[in-house]
């Protein structure tokens, strides 16, 4: 395993540079480990130093493109994708075009989130004024966006305020433009920034073009997020907007009689899935899986566990994590919970060997108590890197219906894992536009406590498998 650590300052040229080496010495992306910053790795990698010119590779000016954002998402394995998709146009030179593609769709989404985050940090970022000695005004701003965009977002603050020094700080970096000069350095505290006078005006400006009639609070929130108000002066403002806006809308409205015209409702569009054919074999698959140190889990596991089951399978069933039999056999659902699984499908008229069974992450995490482990749930960071391993299997299958089996699948496929219960039996789209089904998983049922409530949980169950078979093309 190589291990490469990009810079938080120009880490899209050095991810390019080791990316053209790599394919010049045609490394495969199973076998390298991308971090930014510094620390994060696996001890027993190889740290591979910057090259200092790696021979050039032409490739579509889109990839670039997309590249350049989607360095600067916080997806822990956003460069590994960039990476695999740049080795996989070597034989599909036009695959950016391929939008339906799962890689494809998922970095377009990278890099359009990236995007949009940047945005935020131009339209939401407010300077105080922090007073100065010479002739050139000293401002600074406290900023959190949710992704590390500060390198690509602060040139735009050098431009517009060119002739000022400032500095943003945010949770990741520091940018200061001193005499003309941008620079980055590491995170600060944030600093204690003063009230000023300009927040007076921003008050004045945000009441003035506020509109009650068009108020949205959710769209509101989408845009402005709450986040982002605590160091907004006009945001003090929003409670108190919202709260009177009925009240001036309608005022408004019997001021003026005529109603503005209804918004044409937007047709979503939906992305087709391509049939591209299997990028790794079966056994190259399960090798690299294997020797995974993407994240910490792999250091007390037995072994790494793949999903199983033919590679046309209509129908993939994504559970959580291996338990302790799992990590034993090698295989999934094979213990307890394995066994509810294999009644309810049979009940559900489903049979398991037509499916493709699987996890979200491919590693048991336990803590020892005794000579028992106990089951621990995986976390964000641990379901975020092991999602590589997801897609790649879902990339191979490409099923007609995913069934989520509970939150951690839930999580890893549609980024959102709350209301479980609510979502189950409904039909969603994974966050690259696949079919999925949302239900329980079945270790859900096996800890209730009461055997009504059980019979009834596994009956729903049941009835939500059914929902998933009835759903697949006759
Ligand atoms: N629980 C899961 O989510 N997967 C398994 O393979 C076993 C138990």
């Amino acid at each position: 395993m190589l291990r490469v650590s990009l810079p938080k300052v120009g880490t899209y040229e050095a991810w390019r540079n080791h990316a053209r080496a790599f394919l010049a010495s045609e490394t495969p992306p199973e076998d390298i480990l991308w971090h930014r910053g510094a620390g994060g790795g696996d001890l027993f990698a190889a740290t591979v130093p910057t090259p200092r010119a790696a021979p050039q590779t032409t490739v579509p000016r889109d990839f670039v493109a997309l590249a350049r954002l989607a360095v600067h998402h916080s997806d822990p394995e956003r460069f590994a994708r960039l990476y695999a998709l740049l080795w996989a146009l070597g034989t599909r030179p036009r695959l950016t075009d391929d939008r339906g593609d799962p890689r494809v769709a998922h970095l377009n989404r990278l890099a359009k989130e990236v995007g949009r985050d940047r945005h935020k940090m131009h339209a939401f970022v407010r300077f105080r004024d922090m007073g100065s000695q010479t002739d050139r005004r000293r401002f600074a701003a406290w900023f959190e966006p949710s992704h590390p965009i500060l390198e690509i977002g602060a040139p735009f603050f050098a431009k517009r305020f060119g002739d000022m020094d400032w500095s943003i700080f945010t949770p990741d970096m520091t940018a200061h433009f001193v005499a003309g000069t941008l620079t980055f350095t590491d995170p600060a505290p944030r600093p204690d920034l003063p009230d000023d006078a300009a927040e007076d005006l921003w008050r004045t400006y945000f009441r003035s073009i506020f509109n009650p009639a068009r108020l949205k609070p959710k769209a509101m929130q989408a845009e402005m997020p709450k986040k982002y108000w605590r160091n907004m002066p006009e945001a003090g403002l929003i409670p108190e907007l919202i709260a009177t806006a009925e009240s001036r809308a309608r005022e408004m409205a019997e001021a003026t009689p005529t109603l503005a015209p209804a918004r044409a409702e937007k047709v979503a569009a939906r992305v087709a899935q391509s049939q591209e054919a299997l990028t790794a074999s079966q056994d190259r698959f399960h090798a690299a899986l294997d020797a995974c140190t993407r994240c910490p889990l792999h250091a007390n596991a037995t072994q790494a566990v793949p999903g199983e089951g033919p590679t046309d399978a209509p129908l993939m069933f994504v559970g959580e994590q291996p338990g302790d039999r799992e990590d034993l056999t090698g295989r999934p659902f094979t213990g307890p919970a394995g066994q509810l699984f294999d009644r309810a499908l049979a009940s559900a008229g489903i049979d398991r060997t037509t499916a493709y069974v699987t996890n979200a992450v491919k590693h048991f995490k336990f803590t020892p108590r005794g000579k028992r482990r106990l089951h621990q749930a995986p976390n964000r960071e641990e379901i975020a890197h092991c999602r590589w391993w997801l897609d790649l299997e879902r990339e191979r299958v490409r099923p007609d219906l995913t069934v989520a089996l509970g939150a951690t699948a839930l999580e890893s496929l549609t980024g959102d894992r709350r209301a479980l219960l609510e979502r189950r039996g409904r039909i969603e789209e994974t966050t690259d536009g696949a079919p999925l089904l949302v239900t329980i998983h079945p270790s859900y049922i096996l800890r209730l406590p009461d055997p009504v409530h059980k019979a009834e949980e596994e009956a729903r169950f049941i009835e939500d498998l059914r929902a998933a078979r009835a759903h697949l093309p006759t």
